[in-house]
């Protein structure tokens, strides 16, 4: 059908207007933003720090036990290890820091910087305090704003003496001269400049500041997890333009539900004993729960890096918040039909692992039952792991992990949506129940394959 002049130019006109809108709602409000944070940052270069005893024993706490040395390099690379670095600055099969890993955020994909030595593509030629300025406050030299992406809302609360000895460790591994690709990001979010209106948004460059009330161990929990273990980055829930909301309260990303980690007990880890929690981030599983996706590589690449007294730390503090107040719904009752199928197809398909009581096997296959992870609010690690299958971490004390199969072939998207609402809702369990169009749109997004059978359930 061709458009009739009449009816296309006033909608032309329409969105001529609204492209104008844009623009001024775009352009007013970083002109706004500019002043502000010109006023803003000189204010903050004049912040101090909270001094105290307190800070100082929070700071030196893993000197304290023996976690980490106090020569600038080796503490540098236990500190690194921490934060994760090498994560997202090293490309599938890359060179480690030498960048070139696509992020996936609101804005685009944006590209890691190679942060190896190399005095050309790397940060070889760099002071300290560029690197406090680039890892504190997205602020790379020449005022290149970096895009939050790269973490530095939560490493402004890394002290510097911290930062300071990781330059030291990254000045020590093998430079790479190799520039990372660019950016792959739609206007106006190319434009550095826009990320001045997100950092007055949603930056918080307010430095760490321990809470008096509460032990030198808690403190430095929190301290790690705010800090450099940016366990917010994924399991915080997040607003459109990528700001955190309800604190580790758990949040969806890329196909994969990151659990509530606080003190909840049903949908949080709050059952978990320092044993069990410690045992998760050291060897990659625990009596309830392996780690797989993202946080098996968090697992592999950091957290089985670091010392008991630190995860220690960091279990006490993540439990003792209250979290989301989520407590078990009403479970979906034993006789429901999809109950009743997910029960015959649990006995043909799942048993042989994770045994008939849903126990499974300690640190291999995770038990399906008291696992905060199974009866999330969102079921997509439980709807993703049966399509895909899957892998726990890999660590030095478990290097060979186990594997779950993949039964997106088997298994139709109502056997899925059985089988899950199944697993939801025994063992003590209790969590909404699935349907099929959840698990056919999530087949679909991870580009699963298709269902292959004609079984007659
Ligand atoms: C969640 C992913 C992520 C983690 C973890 C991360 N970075 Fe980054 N980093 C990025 C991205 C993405 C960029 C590029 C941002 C941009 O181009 O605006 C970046 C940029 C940088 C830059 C600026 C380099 C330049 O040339 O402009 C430095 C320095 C840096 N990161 C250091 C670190 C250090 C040190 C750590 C560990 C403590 C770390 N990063 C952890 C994602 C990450
Ligand atoms: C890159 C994203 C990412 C980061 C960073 C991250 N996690 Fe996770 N985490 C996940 C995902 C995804 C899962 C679910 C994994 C699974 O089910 O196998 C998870 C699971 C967990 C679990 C198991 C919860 C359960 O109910 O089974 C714990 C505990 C945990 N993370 C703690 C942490 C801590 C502590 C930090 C910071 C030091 C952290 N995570 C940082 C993504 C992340
Ligand atoms: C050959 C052994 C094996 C079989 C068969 C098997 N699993 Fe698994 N399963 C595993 C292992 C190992 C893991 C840990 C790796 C991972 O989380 O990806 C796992 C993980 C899971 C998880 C994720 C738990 C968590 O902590 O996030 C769920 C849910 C699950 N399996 C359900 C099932 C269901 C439902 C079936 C039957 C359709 C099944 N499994 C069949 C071995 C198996």
């Amino acid at each position: 059908m061709a458009r009739t002049p009449e009816s296309s130019s006033p909608r032309g006109a329409k969105r001529g207007r609204r492209v104008l809108t844009v623009l001024i709602a775009l352009v007013v409000p970083a002109l706004i933003v500019l002043g502000a944070l010109v006023a803003w940052r000189s204010s903050q270069r004049n912040a101090q720090p909270a001094d105290s005893d307190l800070l100082q024993h929070v700071h030196h706490y893993g000197d304290e036990n023996g976690s980490a040395a106090t020569d600038p390099i080796k503490r540098g690379m236990y500190l690194a290890r921490a934060g994760d670095c090498i994560a997202c600055h090293t490309a599938q099969g890359g060179k480690p820091f030498a960048g070139g890993l696509g992020l996936n955020t609101p804005f685009g994909v944006i590209v890691s910087s190679n942060i190896t030595p190399d005095p050309q593509y790397g940060i070889g030629n760099w002071t300290g305090a560029q690197f406090l300025d680039a890892v504190k406050n997205g602020v790379a030299p020449h005022g290149k704003l970096l895009y939050p992406a790269m973490p530095y809302n939560l490493y402004a609360r890394v002290s510097d003496r911290d930062l300071l000895d990781i330059l030291a460790y990254l000045k020590t591994v093998p430079a790479v001269a190799e520039a990372p690709p660019d950016n792959q990001l739609p206007f106006p979010f190319n434009i550095r400049l826009m990320m001045f209106g997100w950092n007055l948004l949603f930056f918080n460059p307010t430095p760490f500041h321990p809470n008096p009330s509460q032990s030198v161990e808690w403190n430095r929990g929190m301290y790690l997890v705010d800090g450099l273990g940016h366990c917010t980055a994924c399991h915080s829930g997040k607003n459109a333009l990528g700001g955190d909301t309800d604190y580790l309260q758990g949040y969806d990303l890329e196909g994969w539900h990151a659990p509530e980690i606080t003190g909840n007990r049903y949908t949080g880890i709050g059952s978990w004993s320092d044993d069990d929690f410690i045992a998760y981030l050291k060897t990659g599983g625990n009596r309830f729960s392996v780690a797989a996706g993202s946080m098996g590589e968090a697992v592999s690449n950091s957290t089985q890096y670091l010392s008991t007294a630190d995860l220690k730390a960091i279990g006490l503090y993540l439990k003792s918040l209250p979290g989301s107040g989520l407590s078990a719904p009403q479970p979906v009752a034993a006789t429901d039909p999809a109950m009743t199928l997910g029960s015959e197809l649990y006995r043909t398909n799942c048993i042989a692992c994770h045994k008939s009581n849903g126990d499974g096997v300690d640190a291999m296959v995770p038990s399906l039952a008291n696992n905060p992870g199974v009866r999330a609010t969102g079921a997509n690690n439980v709807l993703r792991t049966i399509l895909v299958g899957g892998r726990g971490a890999a660590t030095a004390s478990n290097p060979t992990s186990a594997q779950m199969p993949a039964f997106a072939w088997k298994l139709s998207d109502a056997d899925v949506a059985a089988i899950a609402t199944f697993i939801r809702n025994s063992w003590g369990n209790a969590a909404t129940a699935v349907d099929a169009a959840q698990v056919g749109s999530l087949r679909s997004s991870l580009k699963a394959q298709s269902f292959a059978g004609t079984h007659a359930p």
